[in-house]
């Protein structure tokens, strides 16, 4: 979730690229830079850390009309003052930034080095502007185009050329990437927020776009160069509303950048059809791995326990998970084969790096599951894989989540298919499942949008203070981040409870009006359930089943139903925690909580 800013125009552009960017800090980063056209040349100034940092590189704001800027959220490659955007060619002529994930840029880093081209960054972004330098004849808009025909991946990029001074070239797959309209100016921004103070007639740029930017005006068509035609809109938002993105929460806007999240973490992930982590070179350790811990804190500890189901059920290697802080009180019985894989959304979380180096100290290998670059886990840790989620603002966990459950499946396909315990064709129908997931969680949220049941039932519960959510299998594992959610954004307290155990005691706390929403996404184990529901509803509960279509009618005796999506159970998961977030969302709403900011709560929590 990189921020761009870009000017050209009659103005000096360095103010107003600083100005921009200082506007989409929200979204997170821990390097910046600059690069303009001053004296016949483009010149960058880039650092690691915050904008402060690149400003005391800049020192005095030089004048110059043309100029992209860039906030780095790292993805490839450690924050550095190397790896900041821009990233230029060889030449020093083309300067280019960009927010995405370039899937082949190995092969085409490889290809270009060897037709003689100097890389000075571990990023995936400077495979582009090398590429613009080989396909540049004049024309930045033509070496552009070219160049992003050679790209697989997703992409927002901005590029500039001393031999054009107030010209920008910008294109957008799959990446937030809006043009400001202005009078003998104009603008591009990763975001609304960053140009709000300059214009408010703005371009909102769509999918495989193309757009040229001078002073004198803006062209916009398409890849292959076929002209479109672009309706401006007025922008009347706030420049607060305008950082959420137009939604009233960070939490909603994180919640609905569910899909995206997603495609972001699964991209690159995938050979052929078939999941392929072999970059890790873990290959000699998954053959070999006898047992694996899996270990964390609150969201993250639930994401394990899905993670942990399904390398069992997928690999058949027997896993172990356990809470963070109470890992270090067990006298584990290592064995050199084993594994830990360690999950945290920060990469800061105390009492996980506590675990984590643990492990270290035993010898034991570590792999990280993390969502921040450079962070301590993803740098203490042996191994690591980024969830793609981009900066999660929001208190309560949401993408951050969702797409750590990504992961924990993309561990256990690549276990399976290290092991053979799944055939090829076993894994392409999964993998293909797998990379669908994003179509059905879209599916659940414009139906929400449209219909607004969840909202409702929040309406029609938001007076309670104790709720019950069951389930089974893999739907305790989501009952338990369901229950999680609604306690820290809503203050409602919620039992997170194995179906089959509830009659061993707590049915004795089941009074007559408690919401209990219980989970059933797994066929093989409905009547067990309902079995379960029946006893709650004898005992006066309202259960709210939260179930597949295909398993509705197994759920009429259910007061409410909210319906998910068909799924292979095993990715159930996937869906079915996502009315549970809009559940808590709208819960919090209607109790009046602060959403963003729950009382008691951090972000990160970094004391033990
Ligand atoms: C999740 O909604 C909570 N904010 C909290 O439980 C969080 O998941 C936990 O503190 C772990 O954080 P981490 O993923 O950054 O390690």
């Amino acid at each position: 979730m990189c921020g761009i800013m870009g000017y050209t125009g009659k103005g000096n552009a360095v103010p107003v690229i600083i100005d921009g960017l200082s506007k989409l800090e929200y979204r997170g980063y821990d390097s910046s830079g600059i690069a303009m056209y001053e004296d016949g040349k483009i010149q960058v100034y880039k650092k690691k850390g915050r904008l402060a940092d690149m400003l005391n590189v800049l020192g005095q704001e030089p004048l110059s009309h043309l100029g992209i800027g860039h906030t780095r959220w790292a993805t490839h490659g450690v924050p550095s003052d190397l790896n900041a955007h821009p990233h230029c060619d060889c030449s020093g002529r083309i300067a280019v930034v960009h927010n995405g994930i370039i899937e082949n840029y190995a092969s085409l880093r490889k290809d270009l080095i060897l037709e003689g081209h100097d890389f000075i960054s571990d990023t995936d972004t400077e495979v582009m502007v090398h590429l613009i330098e080989k396909f540049y004849t004049g024309s930045l808009e033509e070496a552009v185009r070219k160049a992003l025909t050679m790209i697989r991946g997703s992409f927002a990029m901005v590029a500039i050329c001393s031999e054009e001074p107030d010209c920008i070239v910008t294109a957008k797959k799959d990446s937030p990437l809006i043009v400001g309209l202005g009078e003998g100016e104009n603008y591009v921004a990763s975001d609304i927020p960053a140009i709000l103070g300059k214009t408010r007639q703005v371009y909102i740029m769509d999918e495989n776009e193309f757009a040229v930017l001078t002073p004198r005006g803006v062209t916009v068509s398409d890849f292959e160069g076929k002209p479109v035609e672009k309706k401006a809109i007025e922008v009347d938002w706030d420049p607060i509303a305008a950082e959420k993105g137009g939604y009233e929460h960070f939490m909603l806007k994180e919640i609905y950048e569910q899909p995206k999240a997603i495609r972001d973490t699964l991209a690159g992930k995938f050979q052929d059809g078939l999941i392929d982590l072999s970059s890790l070179n873990m290959d000699d350790k998954f053959r070999q791995v006898g047992k694996i811990f899996m270990v964390a804190c609150g969201t993250a500890y639930h994401a394990a326990l899905v993670g942990r189901l399904a390398i069992e059920k997928l690999a058949r290697i027997p896993v172990e998970t356990d809470i963070a802080s109470e890992f270090r009180y067990r006298d584990v019985l290592w064995n050199p084969q084993d594994l830990m894989i360690v999950v945290s959304q920060s990469g800061e979380t105390a009492d996980t790096l506590a675990a984590l180096r643990e492990a270290k100290r035993q010898g034991i290998t570590v792999l990280a599951v993390t969502n921040v670059v450079g962070s301590s886990v993803a740098r203490e840790a042996d191994k690591v894989i980024y969830t793609h989620a981009g900066p999660e603002i929001a208190v309560a966990s949401t993408k951050a989540y969702l797409t750590q459950l990504l992961v924990m499946y993309a561990i256990a396909m690549y276990l399976a298919r290290i092991k053979g315990s799944l055939s090829p064709q076993e894994l392409q129908q999964l993998g293909s499942q797998l990379q669908n997931t994003d179509a059905l969680v879209q599916e659940m949220l414009d139906r929400e949008q449209a219909k607004g049941q969840i909202r409702q039932m929040a309406e029609k519960y938001q007076e309670v203070n104790s709720t019950f959510f069951l389930g089974r299998g893999l739907d305790y594992a989501v009952a338990m981040e369901g229950a999680l959610k609604l306690k820290e954004i809503s203050y409602v307290h919620a039992e997170a409870y194995a179906a089959g155990e509830l009659k061993h005691g707590p049915l004795a706390l089941i009074y007559d009006g408690v919401p209990v929403l219980a989970l059933i996404t797994q066929d093989q184990l409905v009547e067990k359930s309902m079995s379960n529901i029946k006893e709650v509803k004898a005992r006066g509960a309202v259960v709210v089943a939260v179930c597949k279509e295909s398993l509705q009618e197994d759920c009429q005796e259910c007061d409410d139903q909210i319906l998910l999506p068909d799924v292979n159970p095993v990715l159930s998961p996937i869906v079915s925690v996502v009315p549970l977030q809009l559940f808590a969302y709208y819960m919090a709403i209607f109790r009046g909580a602060d959403v963003d900011k729950p009382r008691n709560l951090a972000k990160s929590v970094t004391v033990e």
